[in-house]
Formats: structure tokens, C-alpha cells, sequence
């Protein structure tokens, strides 16, 4: 969890003063996808070169590159406590006894695509205490791109109550003076609102504190970040944390849920879990190209509410190609029948639809509604198109 002596700090910039032409949007134009170590190692020792080289090596032997899985990123802890003597941070040569340039390029050789992690504090926010970027941020991006860093998440931790619209810019502005494309994850938890300034600041932003691997905390987040869908679009999306899919603390329904509910709120899909030990039902839920297609639609939206009533959920997104996706979500204890109308979805309420269940890759025509018997804790989703 972030560090309880960050106090919170509020804007004090309007979206009018930071919303610059500066930030490339282009960058994500979807939302990213790929792999960050935080949910699966925290900060112990099998963070290392050797699982990040893994990484990259499964990434290409699974598919899961194909499957638009790009970045390879590290979290808090591949740094050395202390700065060296020309004021660099430098990597923990324990974890990285080769450095993390070498990492980087090892990456790229791959055809894959390197991330790294600072915060915008004194300190980041593991308790061992590495060094933050507050004040250093020019010299930190310029480091940063000589490992040929494609992604910077920025955390919040130690941030001395600093305003965070002029932290999180002070770093968007030293990362573009570098000349290098970086794709910029704002990481203060939602706690300044960030999808009311953060569009041209970064390209993605947190809007909530941590997930963990358990039911509970994914419902809670999952549900806080359903009600932002205005905010997100192309290249600025909101973040409700990365994946747990696979680390053991939920069911394969509830990862299944997880997993359909990141990807039609057009969330980031970075994999949190060991691919190194991964099992072959964690890799189908992964590998779901059908899912995958809808989380990276196009159009961009992030999926709506069309119906929240006693733990059942209905949520609905566009796509370019003038259909839908929608996922029947049922938090409750008890299997439950779900339907939405199409005049619900937004469709021509007379026409005559194609519906493609995407988790059974079955597919019915159907006229009115769809409807579906949801397993409890369960996500019936489907693919909508004119038939
Ligand atoms: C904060 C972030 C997490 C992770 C840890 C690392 O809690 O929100 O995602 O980066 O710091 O210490």
C-alpha cells in the first residue's frame, strides 16, 4: 500500500493550464498491454534480471506477444538505496548484476518494448527506502532514456504534500525534453482526481490505491472504476491497477470476471503474475483473443453502465465497427438470469443481431434481448454485431 505519510495534496491547476499539445497520444492509442512484476514478486528477491529475461523469453514462446502483449516493466525495488556519485540512481546490482541497459536492450532484441518505475517523492514507496524522483526529474528521464525506457509508471509515495499537477507535469515535461516516445503512467491513486487534469499529462492514470489478489479488492476497485467511463479514450486512459489473474487468491470465474471487467473499461492489461509457473487455465484467460480485441477496440471507450441493480452489473461498450461488447457481471452469492435489451445497448431495438459469446466462442442470432444464466461471482460477455 502507499506509504501513509504521503498526504494527500489537491489541484490546484485547471485542465485548460496542463492540457498542452506537448504528450503524444499516439503513444497508446490503446490501452497497454504487457507485464510488470509488483502483484507477484513485491519487493523480493525473485525480482531480478533472470525473471525479467524469463519474461521476455515467455512473452515470444506463449503468444502472448501475438497477442499484443508488449511491455516488459519494472517496478519499485531495481534500484541501489542510494543515488551515485554523479547523482544517478543506479540498479541494485544484487537483482541486476548486469545492469538494467542490458535488460533493456535484451528486451528490445526481442521485439518488445521496456518499462521502468520512479515516484514523484523523496523516496518511492517500498519501505526499504530507495530514492525518489521529486526535484531530480530531468536528470532521472535522461536516464531513463539512455536504457531506452519505453514506459515510466510514476508513483505518489514521499511526495512532501507538493501539489501533484505540477509533480506529475514537472516529470511529463522533462520525459518529453529527452526526445524519446515514453509512455507515461500517472501513479497517485486517484487520489487528485486525476481524470479531471491528467488528459495530456500522461497517457494513463490510477484511480484507485492497490489492488491485492482477493475477490474483495477487485470487486471494490472494479466498481469505483465503472463510474469514470467519461474520462478515458485514446491515448488517456484510467487505470484500475494491474492484473492478478493467476496468482492464486481468486477462482478461475472470479479471474475470468477480473479479466472481462479490465478489458471492456478499456484498462491497461499488464499480466501481474509469474509466467514462469503459469498454469495452462491462466494462459487461456491471457490468450483470450476475443476479449483481447475488445479491450483494444479502436473506438477506445471505456464500457458503461446500463444497469447496476443488487450485485448484477450490465456494461456495454462501443466499437468501430458500430457493434457492441456487453458483460453480464454478477457479484452475488447466487446464480442469476441477466438480460439487457438492445434499445438498452443502443441498437435498433427491431433489428436482428449476431451475438458471440467470447469466453465459449459460441455464437446465436437473437432478436429484442440477450439474456444469460450468470454463475455467481461469474461474466457472461459477448460480442454484438448487425446479422
Ligand atoms: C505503490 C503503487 C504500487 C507499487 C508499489 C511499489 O503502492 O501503487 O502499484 O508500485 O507502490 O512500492
Amino acid at each position: 500500500m502507499p506509504d501513509e505519510s504521503t498526504a494527500p495534496t489537491s489541484p490546484t491547476t485547471s485542465a485548460a493550464e496542463t492540457d498542452t499539445p506537448g504528450l503524444d497520444l499516439s503513444l497508446a492509442p490503446t490501452p497497454p498491454m504487457g507485464w510488470n512484476n509488483w502483484n507477484t514478486t513485491q519487493d523480493r528477491p525473485e525480482f531480478n534480471e533472470e525473471l525479467v529475461l524469463a519474461t521476455a523469453d515467455f512473452f515470444i514462446s506463449s503468444g502472448l506477444a501475438e497477442a499484443g502483449y508488449r511491455y516488459v516493466n519494472l517496478d519499485d525495488c531495481w534500484a541501489a538505496p542510494e543515488r551515485d556519485t554523479d547523482g544517478n540512481l543506479q540498479p541494485n546490482r544484487e537483482r541486476f548484476p548486469n545492469g538494467i541497459k542490458a535488460v533493456a536492450d535484451y528486451v528490445h532484441d526481442k521485439g518488445l518494448k521496456f518499462g521502468i518505475y520512479t515516484s514523484a517523492g523523496t523516496h518511492t514507496c517500498s519501505p526499504i527506502g530507495f530514492p525518489g524522483t521529486l526535484d531530480h526529474e530531468e536528470q532521472d528521464a535522461a536516464l531513463f532514456a539512455s536504457y531506452g525506457v519505453d514506459y515510466l509508471k510514476y508513483d505518489n509515495c514521499h511526495n512532501q504534500g507538493r501539489d501533484a499537477v505540477q509533480r506529475y507535469t514537472a516529470m511529463r515535461d522533462a520525459l518529453l525534453r529527452t526526445g524519446r516516445p515514453i509512455v507515461y503512467s500517472i501513479c497517485e491513486w486517484g487520489q487528485n482526481k486525476p481524470w479531471t487534469w491528467a488528459k495530456g499529462v500522461g497517457h494513463l492514470w490510477r484511480t484507485t490505491g492497490d489492488i491485492s489478489d482477493s475477490w474483495e479488492s477487485m470487486l471494490e476497485i472494479a466498481k469505483r472504476n465503472m463510474a469514470l467511463a467519461d474520462y478515458a479514450g485514446p491515448g488517456h486512459w484510467n487505470d484500475p491497477d494491474m492484473l492478478e489473474v493467476g496468482n492464486g487468491g481468486m477462482t478461475d470465474v472470479e479471474y475470468r470476471s477480473h479479466f472481462s471487467l479490465w478489458a471492456i473499461m478499456a484498462a491497461p492489461l499488464l499480466i501481474g503474475t509469474d509466467l514462469r509457473r503459469v498454469t495452462s487455465a491462466t494462459m487461456q484467460i491471457l490468450l483470450n483473443r476475443e476479449v483481447i480485441a475488445i479491450n483494444q477496440d479502436p473506438l477506445g471507450e471505456q464500457a458503461r453502465v446500463v444497469r447496476s441493480y443488487a450485485g448484477l452489473h450490465a456494461l456495454v461498450k462501443r466499437l468501430a465497427d458500430g457493434g457492441r461488447a456487453v458483460a453480464l457481471f454478477n457479484e452475488t452469492e447466487a446464480e442469476e438470469d441477466m438480460s439487457v435489451t438492445f434499445l438498452g445497448l443502443g441498437l435498433e431495438p427491431s433489428g436482428r443481431y449476431a451475438v458471440r459469446d467470447v469466453w465459449s466462442h459460441t455464437e446465436t442470432e437473437r432478436s429484442k434481448e440477450i439474456s444469460a444464466r450468470v454463475p455467481p461471482h461469474g461474466t457472461v460477455m459477448y460480442r454484438i454485431s448487425a446479422a
